[in-house]
């Protein structure tokens, strides 16, 4: 089949990638012509385990191209997919423009008919916007003579939920797949397009267009709740005297609850949770819903990005000005570089605002950090996770990348001015850091 997709970020990038590899012929096009020209070369823009080999085989097998020329790609693709940016506006509601500029160039070049697919997350009601923008511009062109006023298109609404890490796993096996629409035809041909991944077991839901918007939406807000509630136990259990390990292994155990998403730490962070949650609270808060649970939700985790450094600042009684500190992981989370969000962010600010230096090192986001922070001069960049710890007052873990999990402590312990240690994702046991030595810092767990 004949796909294109605009937006070449990761949902984009990842999503046609896939589509190309199980043989559709896809054309994916940008805005940015200098991303386009390094795809072309094989340079992919993100770090994404997987995703370089199968971009650069299915460019050389002629699936996959890239584009700048929108005439060409909504020429092509019986199917155009939306998948750019939805960044949250200044009140943190979505900001829709470049998925309605979108919408716009396909209207403006389609000449015959096309199902437009929203792959972005997306309000409630953007189908909507997004079917009216395309009409109004037909309309306009039948008026001038361009094309037939009877052109036909339809909008459906596909969520994308592959997470950052494991995108290209999650596009090739996904846990189900969302069609949002209720016309036939597109039933049909979205059930022929994702057929390659829906062999074995059936994944697609069908469904109407808004009830498939919520869904996306509703998913990520139910993860980002389990995670804060783990957290608002995990600091009862801290002050109750309890082990929030034991508890986590002591609920996980009903599947109703579930092992899955229920680890404590540093609070969430990434491009998707915080955004979706306040775009859903300002969704609500646009017809009049309180959105209580939500609220608290993000509440909870603008708190919890805090804990690591309040207890810093508690060990060293306030006194942290000209203190050196190691950090460990700056990325979200493991396997990415990504540092939007990032709970190390906020630690570092804190830190750096007390009169602290900061000595950091992560496996892949050095680079990341070099740009958001490189001007600082209470920041070092290290080359080693080892390098970092050389002269600190402390060693402190944000990201539990697995390279972190058996360090020489015996090394920590000779490069830090004091065996001390803030590890904001339990990754080790209380007991055996207290026997090697450590002043020992978790979350949700006494000292
Ligand atoms: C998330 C969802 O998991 C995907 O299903 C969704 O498609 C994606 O957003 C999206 O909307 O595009 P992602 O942002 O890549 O994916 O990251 P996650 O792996 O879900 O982690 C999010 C954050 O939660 C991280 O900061 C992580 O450290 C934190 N987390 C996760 C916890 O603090 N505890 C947990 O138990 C799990």
């Amino acid at each position: 089949m004949r796909v294109t997709v605009f937006g070449t970020g990761y949902v984009g990038l990842v999503q046609g990638t896939i589509l190309a590899d199980v043989g559709h012929e896809v054309v994916c096009v940008d805005v940015d012509a200098e991303k386009i020209a390094r795809l072309e070369q094989g340079i992919i823009p993100i770090y994404e385990p997987g995703l370089e080999g199968l971009v650069k085989e299915n460019h050389a097998a002629g699936r996959l191209r890239f584009t700048t020329d929108a005439a060409m790609a909504v020429a092509h693709g019986d199917i155009q997919f939306i998948a750019v940016g939805t960044p949250p506006d200044e009140d943190g509601s979505a900001d829709l423009q470049y998925v309605l500029k979108v919408a716009e160039t396909i209207a403006e070049h389609m000449a015959a008919h096309r199902i437009i697919v929203d792959k972005s997350t997306v309000p409630v009601g953007t189908a909507d916007k997004v079917r009216k923008r395309v009409s109004e511009v037909i309309e306009a062109r039948a008026k001038a003579g361009e094309v037939s006023a009877e052109l036909t298109f339809d909008v459906v609404s596909n969520p994308e939920f592959l997470k950052e890490g494991s995108a290209v796993a999650d596009c090739q096996k996904p846990d189900r797949i969302i069609i949002g629409t209720e016309d036939a035809h597109t039933v049909e041909v979205m059930r022929e397009l994702y057929a390659p991944f829906s062999r074995q077991h059936e994944k697609i839901i069908v469904m109407d267009v808004k009830s498939a918007e919520l869904t996306k939406y509703a998913a990520n807000c139910m993860l980002a709740t389990k995670i804060s509630f783990m957290n608002e136990i995990a600091n009862l259990a801290e002050r109750l005297g309890a082990d929030i390990e034991a508890v986590r292994q002591g609920i996980g155990s009903d599947p109703r609850i579930g092992y899955h998403f229920i680890y404590p730490g540093v609070g969430y962070g990434g491009s998707c949770f915080p955004k979706d949650v306040q775009a859903l609270i300002r969704t609500a808060d646009g017809i009049d819903f309180d959105a209580k649970v939500l609220k608290a939700v993000e509440a909870r985790n603008a708190e919890q990005k805090t804990t690591l450094f309040a207890k810093i600042r508690d060990h060293f009684e306030g006194e942290l000005a000209g203190k050196t500190f190691a950090v460990w992981g700056l990325s979200f989370k493991p396997n990415t570089d990504d540092m939007r969000e990032a709970p190390s962010r906020v630690l570092m600010e804190a830190l750096w605002e007390a009169g602290a230096r900061v000595q950091a090192y992560d496996p892949e986001a050095m680079e990341e950090t070099q740009r958001l922070y490189g001007h600082r001069d209470e920041l070092t960049l290290c080359g080693t996770k080892e390098a970092a710890l050389k002269g600190a007052d402390a060693l402190v873990i944000v990201t539990e990348w697995q390279s972190f999990r058996a360090p020489d402590f015996e090394l920590i312990k000779a490069q830090l001015s004091q065996p001390v240690l803030f590890d904001g994702r339990n990754m080790f046991e209380p007991a055996r850091m207290a026997k090697k030595g450590f002043t020992y810092y978790s979350v949700g767990r006494l000292p």
